[in-house]
Parts: C-alpha cells; sequence; structure tokens
C-alpha cells in the first residue's frame, strides 16, 4: 500500500511538472513575437518620406495606424482654395493682384507635415515637385472670379528652443516677425497643425482678419472657429485612429491573423458588436491602417466639438491585456488634447490597461530607457520622435 502511495506521488508530482512545464510554454510570448503597433509616427525616411518596411516587417504582428496623409494634404488644399472662391477683393490686403501667404511647415522629417505642405501648395500652384522644403514656386488662384497670383512669402518648420518640432512658440515668434517683415503682403496664413494656428493666433501683431487654416481640429481650434478666431482646420479623426491602434492590438493579442486583424471591431462588427463608425482604409503594402479626413470651417464645426465618442465601440470580455505605449513629446498639442483623450476612454472598453510613456519631444531615449520590464506587458504601441528610430525599438525587444 505504502509503495501504491510513493507512485501515486511520484506520477502527481511528474505530471504536476509536465503541466506546469507546458502550461508555462504556451503562456510565454517572447518580446520579438508580440504585437507592435506604430502610430501617429510612420516609420519612413525623414528626407524622402520611403517607408521605412525593415521595421514594418519586424515580425507578423507589426502595423501602423494612422490616416491618409496625402489625402489629408488635398483636403486641406481644397479647403482653402473653396474660402478664397467666394472671398472678397479685399483679401489682397495691399492691392497688388498677389496672395501673399506664410506657412508653418511643422516638423520636416514628418510624413504628415511633407503631405499637407504639398496638399496646399498644389492647390495653390506652389508646388515645384521637389522634396526640399524650401523650394516653391509661383502660383495662381481663382478669387470670386478673377485670378491672382500666388506668393509663399516664406515658411518654416517651426522647431522649439528645445529642438522639439511642430512648436507651437516657435509659430507666435515666427508670426510676430512675419507682421513686422511683410506687412499687408500677408493675405493667408496657413499651418501644418492647430497648435502652431493657434501660436500664431498668439502673436501681439497678428494681422486681425487675415485668414488662417490649421489641422487636427483640436478642441481649441474648433472653439477658436466658432468665435471667428481660426477660418478651418481639417479632421484626421483621432477616435477612429485611436480606437483602430488599440483595436488592431486587442485582435493581435487574441489570436486574429490575417485579414481579421485590420476589420475585426474596425471595418466589421467583432462579436460584441463594435465597429467603428467612420470609415478606415487599409493599405497593405505598408502594413498601414488609415482614417480619412474631413474639412472643417464656420460651416460645420458644431459637428466637431469636444468630446463627441464613437458609439460604436462600447465593451468587450476579452482577458484583460498589459500595453506599453509611448508619445514622442508630452508638450505637443494634437497627441495631448485629441489622442490621449480618447486613448483613454477607448481602452478599458476594450479591457487593454495602457502604461502611457511620454517623451520629451527631442531624446529618444527619455521613451527608450523606459523599455524596460518587457515582459510585463503583452504588445507594445510605439509613437517615435523621429520618424527613422523604428529599428531602435524592435532593438529593445529583441531580447
Ligand atoms: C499632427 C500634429 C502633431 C503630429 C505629432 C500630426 O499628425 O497633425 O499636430 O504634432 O502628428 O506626430
Amino acid at each position: 500500500m505504502k509503495r501504491i502511495c510513493s507512485f501515486l506521488i511520484v506520477l502527481a508530482v511528474v505530471a504536476g511538472t509536465v503541466f506546469a512545464g507546458g502550461a508555462q510554454d504556451t503562456d510565454i510570448t517572447l518580446n520579438k513575437d508580440k504585437p507592435l503597433v506604430f502610430w501617429n509616427r510612420q516609420p519612413s525616411d525623414p528626407v524622402s518620406g520611403d517607408i521605412d518596411m525593415e521595421v514594418m516587417n519586424w515580425n507578423d504582428k507589426t502595423y501602423y495606424v494612422g490616416f491618409d496623409a496625402a489625402g489629408g494634404g488635398a483636403v486641406q488644399g481644397k479647403l482653402i482654395t473653396d474660402y478664397l472662391a467666394t472671398a472678397d477683393a479685399s483679401i489682397d490686403r495691399n492691392g497688388d493682384g498677389t496672395i501673399g501667404y506664410v506657412l508653418c511647415i511643422g516638423d520636416v522629417g514628418h510624413n504628415d507635415s511633407k503631405a499637407r505642405t504639398k496638399g496646399v501648395r498644389e492647390a495653390l500652384g506652389t508646388w515645384d515637385g521637389s522634396t526640399d522644403p524650401t523650394v516653391h514656386k509661383e502660383g495662381s488662384v481663382v478669387i470670386s472670379g478673377k485670378t491672382y497670383k500666388v506668393v509663399e512669402l516664406e515658411g518654416k518648420p517651426m522647431t522649439g528652443t528645445d529642438g522639439s518640432t511642430w512648436n507651437a512658440n516657435a509659430a507666435t515668434d515666427a508670426m510676430g516677425g512675419w507682421a513686422t517683415k511683410f506687412n499687408t503682403a500677408i493675405d493667408l496664413v496657413l499651418s501644418n497643425n492647430d497648435g502652431m494656428a493657434m501660436g500664431c493666433l498668439q502673436a501681439s501683431n497678428y494681422p486681425v482678419g487675415v485668414p488662417i487654416f490649421g489641422y487636427d481640429a483640436n478642441p481649441d481650434a474648433i472653439e477658436a472657429i466658432g468665435a471667428g478666431k481660426l477660418t478651418g482646420t481639417v479632421s484626421q479623426n483621432v477616435d477612429a485612429q485611436a480606437t483602430a491602434t488599440l483595436q488592431v492590438l486587442r485582435n493581435l493579442l487574441d489570436g486574429y491573423t490575417g485579414k481579421d486583424v485590420y476589420t475585426i471591431g474596425i471595418t466589421e462588427p467583432d462579436k460584441y458588436g463594435n465597429k467603428i463608425s467612420a470609415p478606415v482604409e487599409y493599405v497593405a503594402e505598408t502594413k498601414a491602417l488609415l482614417a480619412l479626413n474631413s474639412g472643417v470651417n464656420a460651416d460645420n464645426w458644431m459637428d466637431y466639438k469636444a468630446g463627441t465618442r464613437d458609439a460604436g465601440i462600447s465593451q468587450t470580455d476579452a482577458a484583460a491585456k498589459k500595453i506599453m505605449l509611448t508619445v514622442y513629446n508630452s508638450a505637443d498639442n494634437f497627441l495631448s488634447s485629441s489622442y490621449l483623450p480618447a486613448l483613454k476612454y477607448y481602452a478599458p472598453l476594450l479591457n487593454l490597461d495602457l502604461l502611457i510613456v511620454q517623451g520629451d519631444g527631442q531624446n529618444e531615449a527619455v521613451c527608450l530607457d523606459r523599455f524596460t520590464n518587457l515582459n510585463n506587458f503583452d504588445a507594445y504601441a510605439i509613437n517615435m520622435v523621429k520618424t527613422s528610430s523604428g529599428s531602435d525599438y524592435t532593438y529593445k525587444l529583441k531580447y
């Protein structure tokens, strides 16, 4: 009897060990095999804009979620020319038959910024096909049936004294300088994001009444349109982007593969009925899931007021998962006032627990140094300082 008992105990211990070992094997996913989603800043060459496919092919669970940058540039350009088409002749402030504009470029190495510069220049005829942001030509535009020449008086990237890009304070300073330098030759102020546009409006000598366009549809910019201070902006549909970022992670964590990763809960309802209400497109060559853009002006700004969330996303009872999510710059106005609030709203609905790591907009190391205890996370969502830094992050995930 004693022998039989000992035998059974040994058997139980062996079985237990085998079982525990098996459970461990299936539970542990190496960091290199975990889902990795780049968001808002697409891994790409800062000069040519070519997508960094080596990074995008890091593993079969690597994706980019953003918005249609080229389409957005065109929406921005059309918003401006539509406005000009019906504008009064007094828009030409010095009556010289030329529409002069100044341009806040943002970050010359960022695909969104490149696409917007191209979009507005194409619409105004000042685009000359060069990838060099300082190169442009004379254009033309029709205002109430009459053709005017268009000149870009000056375009500036807007880098802060600390080296951060898309810097609103730099835009305030630049606008102050432009207003003095060009005076009534400025008929139009164009900005590749709302933060810089709002920065321009802060300049004490801003030429009151000169139309000004931004991009992002941040809450303060929407209010400024309502108050008649900002002329227009473009919504890059932050709710669709934030939800898509989370839903792609959710799908990958739930074991979906192939098309399911970028359709379930996104363009097709998931089993709880979640589906993003706004249109989202998938670009297979670059593994990119993109929200579409829409123009916002005095006619429709009320539809874009803050706090309207997508009722199409409401719940899951899938297992809770932990995500490390980096933000390139805690001071970025679009990310802090629009994107992060959306992420924080949708993440609990999808049962995703976000550890948000915020950078300073200049040193990749501020985020990279937080890449410790990576085994505690089920997936990673990365917003890089430099669009060429993708491999610095994948390197961290190797081990
Ligand atoms: C936004 C900018 C923002 C940038 C950050 C862009 O898509 O339009 O406002 O500064 O993303 O990466």
